[in-house]
């Protein structure tokens, strides 16, 4: 069975662990509790094919993104996580991308960007043209989300296979 090692980035408390359980159990928990570094595996069906997925959820928070280097290198394929709630943590998730060719040493990465917290529309600081226009220029795939609400999940994870497969 074919296996994808997806690496979870994107800055602190955007809700990377949220979406990475959602996807992995259908939980949610409105409490944060920052991540170090946990890692699952889910078996799924892409395009009637099978295969298993291994999430590495990584830190967001500052004290520990010296392992984000390490995390680029071991991941076929990655998921990067801004909140609709913060620009800055678009310019971020931008940020991150570049960091990811630089290691990886070409553009040709199949990347998903997420706008996590979709729920929280009202309080919108990032319009979904702002977060297609980062997805152009990174050339990746592109979502808004809520892990709250289970929207566009198991979408994010399953593109992630289909850009994979692709290079
Ligand atoms: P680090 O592990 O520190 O990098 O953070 P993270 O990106 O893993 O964030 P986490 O998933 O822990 O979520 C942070 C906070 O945001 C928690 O209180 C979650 O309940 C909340 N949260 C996550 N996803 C959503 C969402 O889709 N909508 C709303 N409203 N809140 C969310
Ligand atoms: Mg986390």
């Amino acid at each position: 069975i074919p296996e994808y090692k997806v690496v979870m980035l994107g800055s602190g408390g955007v809700g990377k662990s949220m979406l990475t359980t959602r996807f992995i159990n259908g939980n949610f928990s409105e409490d944060y509790d920052p991540t170090i570094e946990d890692s699952y595996r889910k078996q799924c069906e892409v395009d009637d094919m099978t295969c298993v997925l291994d999430v590495l959820d990584t830190a967001g928070q500052e004290e520990y993104i010296a392992l984000r280097d390490y995390h680029i290198r071991s991941g076929n394929c990655f998921v990067i996580v801004y909140s609709i709630l913060s620009k800055a943590t678009l310019n971020e998730a931008e940020a991150i991308a570049n960091k990811i060719f630089q290691t990886k040493n070409t553009y040709d990465v199949p990347i998903v960007l997420v706008g996590n917290k979709c729920d929280c529309a009202t309080s919108r600081k990032v319009t979904p043209e702002e977060g297609r226009e980062v997805a152009k220029r990174i050339k990746s795939g592109f979502y808004e989300s809520s892990a709250k609400e289970g929207i566009k999940v198991d979408d994010i994870f399953i593109q992630c296979v289909r850009r994979t497969k692709h290079f």
